[in-house]
């Protein structure tokens, strides 16, 4: 059988879990697929002494990408630079390209699939959002003969956790970042998942996927959840509601909106009950309706197995590009303030009446606080009447 070589580049948490999936499944990997596929090269700076790695460990990059018996080269080194240079380089090579790197993927993404295109090669990416949960290749393949209407996701596990430890436990939002901070489910910086950077890339990413056009991290409206308190939390209790940060994209009217902001679910929502650390990614499509995909997003192995499967895929389809579109060109958008929502909003004093839109009041949980929802109004309707008024907090409806 024809043997398919493997560089990986970097050995760190993703990539020594590509390495080990290789070599534990190795069997099935060769009985499903028909391709026998080894690990020639595992590129880091490090040694890894008493690792097996070691007999296949280079610190030059060169190594791999002059090595013509190379088909496949892993990406799973993380961040912009090198990666870009190394990826970029070794599709020029020839060389089909594997990765789990989000941040390339939303930085680089259309020029690189256009190399892979013109070299009739493939540059794959299923790991970069979701993790272990398969949404790239359903978008591309599964769902390419429909109109995608949204695209909404629970698309970062550290933020879906601690908003599920709020809900259960009643606790502050800052108790509980400390808490998964201590436990790893949450990095030392907390930034880019709490204040939902990380699901704007992968929002924009999935959302670039399936239009076709290029939506950049910047140009998601984005909330994260560091506002939300216990109170809030009570309120969607008292609601039957559940507070879910989403990442969505939504095409109403010909036009695509694109956010990621906290909602209050109804408890049918397919999105609602995804707790913990766990992703879910709804698709509505025009002929189909909603499908859901859910799994864990983050984490060694399945993120590991997401790779596996493109290493897969790229060695079944080695010297064949499979035509995947996404184009330099902005994807136009929806400006955000014309977007519509309702909103669930406190606001200060016993006896606030709101004028210029129709609310349901809900019964207040708290002193000295009013309680309401609005009736459908654009995003800078709202603007305006926040800025005019003391208002606690507000979240949208979904
Ligand atoms: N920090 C991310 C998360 C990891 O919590 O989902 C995967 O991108």
């Amino acid at each position: 059988m024809f043997m398919i070589n493997v560089g990986v580049l970097g050995y760190g948490t993703v990539g020594s879990g590509v390495v080990e999936i290789l070599k534990k499944n190795a069997d099935l990997i060769t009985q499903k697929s028909g391709k026998e596929i080894n690990v020639k090269y595992v590129l880091d700076l490090r040694e890894f002494e008493g690792d097996p790695v070691q007999s296949v460990l280079v610190h030059d990059f060169e190594i791999i990408k002059n090595d013509p018996e190379v088909n496949i080269v892993v990406e799973t080194m993380g961040g912009l630079h090198p990666a870009y240079e190394f990826v970029k380089a070794s599709l020029e090579a020839g060389k089909n390209v594997c990765t789990s790197n989000k941040a390339l993927v939303e930085a680089f993404g259309p020029e690189l699939i256009k190399i892979a295109r013109e070299k009739n090669i493939n540059f794959l990416f299923e790991a970069a959002v979701g993790g272990g949960i398969p949404i790239i290749r359903p978008i591309r393949d599964c769902l390419c003969q429909e109109d995608i209407l949204e695209i909404s996701g629970i698309l970062n596990g550290t933020t879906n956790y601690i908003l599920t430890e709020m809900t259960d436990k009643g606790a502050a939002f800052d108790d509980v970042l400390k808490d998964a901070q201590d436990k790893g489910y949450a990095e030392k910086d907390p930034t880019a998942d709490v204040c939902g950077y990380d699901a704007a890339r992968k929002i924009a990413i999935l959302t670039s996927l399936s239009y076709g056009k290029t939506v950049k991290f910047e140009d998601v409206y984005t909330e994260g959840i560091t506002e939300i308190s216990a109170e809030d939390i009570v309120y969607a209790k008292k609601l039957d509601k559940k507070v879910k940060i989403l990442g969505s994209a939504v095409k109403k009217d010909g036009g695509i909106s694109i956010s990621v902001m906290p909602y209050l679910l109804s408890k049918d929502h397919p999105l609602a009950n995804i707790d913990g650390v766990y992703n879910s990614i709804m698709v509505v499509g025009n002929m189909l309706d909603d499908v859901v995909f859910t799994g864990q997003g983050a984490g060694k192995l399945p993120t590991a197995s997401a790779v596996v499967a493109d290493v897969v895929e790229a060695a079944k389809f080695l010297n064949e590009n499979i035509y995947l579109e996404w184009e330099e060109e902005k994807l136009p958008l929806i400006p955000f303030e014309e977007t519509k929502a309702q909103f669930f909003v406190r606001v200060k004093g016993n006896d606030f009446k709101a004028s210029g839109f129709d609310v349901q009041n809900v019964p207040s949980e708290f002193e000295g606080e009013t309680a309401f929802i609005t009736s459908e109004i654009t995003e800078k309707e709202f603007k305006a009447f926040k800025d005019s008024t003391e208002v606690i907090n507000y979240i949208r409806l979904k």
